[in-house]
């Protein structure tokens, strides 16, 4: 009997572990069947059609619309993450609460803050754009959002246009050069850029409103090729419609824009996002190009409705017209295919790497980049770097020496880890080699009152001061006349009506009375250096008077270091202008044809193709400052230009070499810019176009050759009659210089 047990426990035990075996091998096999949504070696688009053919209705339109100010559905289901966005484009934004504008309160969430695009454009240096992608990059990715909102390549039309610091000049080939290695930068990190805004957003008065009348020659050759530029070299996954009109249509669904351009004749493959609060129609966002849709019912800024997110215009609407039948299904299908894509790109990249946050070496880096954005203006009597064996005491004066610009600006607005202050800066650089002294000078309407140091929700440090304007003014007077150098630290602020989204500047000059302080100053003490942190040109009625000016930028986390080490000349400064600093408004082609800011409903842009240095060099117009310019503590010297042959013929390419010499005691940096003039064409053209630049960096006495490769797309202009880009036989010339006026050698060919 006992043996017969036994054997049947010894038989049931069998049986258990054969069942077992089994139940496990067919465990083991299922986990082998990868579906192929989630197997990463299969190609993407198969993945992506895998996905889709296993969600359901609602789970695809979910994935087109918000869930909160920033995310939108995955799909939890079957594995889909949520998609995180964040502002951009020059750090990571605080958390805010899920349904509010308001931060989240968390302690660990304070980013590295970059210097502004202008600075970046400043640098004119590619290097500079990759080493700002990656860094923003990583620090995206450690914070797990898979698109960064940014950058803006919205050309700077205006001097006004409040958003233009968070953009990247006047020039659509030296934005087009900046903008790729960025973008490449971040996505090598599995976060996805969402290049804003698209298109023709270029003034925050009457943004939500205005109509955009170009033509279409400054459509394509001045407005678009950042764009274009980011969609085909820098493959950016995403971008982000913008909030004006066009063609009487909204641009964040928009039948000319994104469906014929940017799908059709640059075969985007990525996602559209609207604006916040940039879709105002449910037929137009199923059929116009937009795939996601976010902060609806808010100014994006800091209105919004709250929960509203199942009325959105893609969400319940959109769904009873697919359930309805209504619309086809397909068109909701295109938009999730993108959004797949997206998600496959980044989130469900299982081999992106993790990011890193808060860093050392993303503060170098901005600095770095600070450094050479940096646009030393001016300097009679070489009174910069700072001659220590002369000067022992110098007075810094005017509220940016010590005003948090990390915050403010709108949706830039950033908590930052530190910032250091150009006061601080210099004193650290200055160490014990001189005195520093500081003086307000100024005060801005804000920190007069005393109730009011928040900003965007914020308590910051900015310090007010409720002093008579005479008694500072007085204050600061004799601060300089006690001084062997005077360094004044003034410009914009991120307020409202300065470099701020949402309105634009309402005057060229500075604000606070800071001209009038500059000029008492100036007449007080000759050693004066006029430092302007700012976004955008401003007018200086007192330029004659002061022989020193810099121009810097909003330069975040370490701005302060940044723009010390290029006073005391640790650094050698060499920024060069991204836009045009006109002497007054009417210098500017859409002030001259009183065609800014247009209505509330429309705006034309008629001086067409004549934007920024295209309009003074046609109107021979002498700006304040050039586009591309900015001087240095070396001098360098231009050879001759030569020309492998003097005509191209058909698809040929011809090179040209300059010699560039350090002829200064310092070494140094500089960018050799070449410009190309159409002699005689059909249609009209700019006098000169930038079509290529290269920043050397030389020692004392160091001579470097610069070549630049010419070929027939850098020709062309945009036929508008043929819609496509001409090359038309003739004359050119090339012009190749320090800035767009001044041109040290030039050459001509042909096109045969
Ligand atoms: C801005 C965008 C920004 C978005 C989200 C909008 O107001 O125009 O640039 O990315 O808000 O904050």
């Amino acid at each position: 009997m006992k043996k017969l047990t036994y054997l049947i426990m010894l038989m049931l035990g069998l049986l258990a572990v054969t069942f077992s075996c089994r139940q496990k091998v067919s465990v083991d096999s299922d986990e082998q069947k990868i579906p192929v949504y989630l197997d990463e070696s299969k190609p993407i688009e198969q993945r992506v059609e895998d996905a889709l053919s296993r969600m359901t209705l609602e789970e695809k339109v979910k994935m087109c619309h918000a869930q909160s100010k920033f995310s939108s559905a995955g799909v939890p289901r079957l594995g889909i993450p949520d998609n995180w966005m964040t502002d951009g484009p020059h750090g990571i934004r605080p958390e805010v609460l899920w349904d509010e504008w308001d931060q989240a309160g968390w302690t660990n969430d304070s980013c590295i803050a970059f210097p502004a695009l202008t600075c970046l454009a400043a640098t004119w240096n590619p290097d500079m754009a990759a080493l700002y992608g990656k860094s923003i990059g990583e620090e995206a990715r450690y914070r797990n959002k898979n698109v960064l909102l940014g950058p803006g390549v919205n050309i700077y039309r205006t001097p006004l246009n409040g958003r233009n610091f968070e953009y990247l000049g006047e020039d659509p080939y030296l934005a087009s050069r900046m903008v790729v290695p960025y973008i490449r930068g971040v996505q090598q990190n599995g976060v996805a850029t969402c290049v804003k805004h698209f298109a023709l957003n270029n003034q925050e008065k009457f943004r939500h409103t205005v109509n955009v009348e170009v033509d279409d020659r400054a459509l394509y050759e001045i407005y678009l090729p950042a764009f274009k530029a980011a969609v085909q070299e820098g493959k950016t996954w995403a971008i982000m419609g913008s909030y004006n009109r066009y063609k009487e249509q909204w641009c964040c669904h928009n039948q000319y824009l994104l469906n014929d351009i940017l799908r059709k004749e640059w075969n985007f493959d990525g996602v559209v996002v609207s604006d916040w609060g940039g879709v105002n129609n449910t037929e137009q966002a199923i059929y116009n190009g937009l795939d996601m849709e976010f902060g609806s019912w808010t100014d994006g800024l800091n209105e919004g409705a709250s929960d509203a997110y199942n009325n959105y215009y893609l969400a319940a609407p959109f769904l009873n017209l697919l359930k309805s039948g209504k619309v086809k299904e397909e068109e909701l299908d295109k938009k999730v295919r993108n959004i797949l894509r997206l998600v496959f790109r980044t989130n469900m990249n299982t081999k992106r790497p993790w990011g890193s946050f808060g860093t050392e070496e993303h503060a170098l880096a901005g600095r770095k980049i600070a450094q050479e954005g940096i646009v030393l203006l001016q300097n009679r009597n070489d009174l910069l770097p700072i001659d220590f064996t002369k000067i022992k005491k110098i007075a810094v004066i005017g509220e940016n020496a010590v005003k948090v610009m990390t915050v403010g600006g709108g949706s830039s607005s950033l908590k930052a880890k530190y910032e250091i202050s150009p006061l601080e800066g210099i004193k650290k650089y200055v160490g014990n080699k001189a005195e520093v002294v500081y003086a307000r000078g100024y005060v801005n309407d804000k920190l007069r009152k005393k109730d009011n140091i928040k900003q965007d929700g914020v308590e910051i440090n900015d310090v007010i001061d409720t002093r008579p304007t005479r008694e500072i003014t007085a204050e600061a007077v004799k601060a300089a006349q006690n001084a062997d150098m005077v360094i004044f630290i003034g410009g914009l602020n991120k307020y409202d009506f300065q470099d701020c989204e949402g309105n634009d500047r309402k005057e060229l000059g500075l604000p606070y009375g800071q001209d009038q302080l500059i000029g008492e100053l100036a007449k007080t003490n000759k050693n004066m250096v006029v430092v302007l942190i700012s976004g955008n040109a401003t007018a200086m009625p007192w330029v004659n008077d002061v022989p020193a000016i810099v121009q810097t930028w909003y330069n975040g986390t370490e701005a302060g270091n940044a723009l010390a080490s290029v006073l005391t000349g640790e650094v050698n400064p060499s920024g060069k202008l991204p836009f045009t600093f006109p002497v007054k408004l009417e210098d500017n082609g859409a002030f001259a044809l009183g065609e800014y800011p247009g209505n509330s409903l429309n705006v034309k842009y008629n001086e067409g193709i004549f934007v920024g240095y295209r309009w003074t060099d046609k109107q021979k117009i002498k700006p304040l400052f050039a586009f591309g310019h900015g001087l240095s503590y070396t001098t360098f010297t231009y050879g001759k230009a030569s020309i492998d042959k003097k005509q191209m013929v058909g698809n040929e390419t011809l090179t040209i070499t300059i010699p560039v010499k350090n002829t200064g005691i310092r070494e140094g940096a500089e960018v050799v810019q070449l410009y190309l003039s159409d002699v005689e064409s059909s249609l009209p053209r700019p006098v000169k176009e930038l079509k290529g630049f290269e920043k050397i960096f030389l020692k004392p006495g160091e001579e470097k050759n610069v070549t630049f490769t010419i070929n027939t797309d850098m020709l062309k202009y945009f036929d508008d009659k043929q819609h496509q880009w001409v090359a038309e036989p003739g004359d050119f010339k090339a012009l190749i210089g320090s800035s767009s006026d001044d041109i040290r050698s030039t050459t001509d060919f042909s096109l045969r």
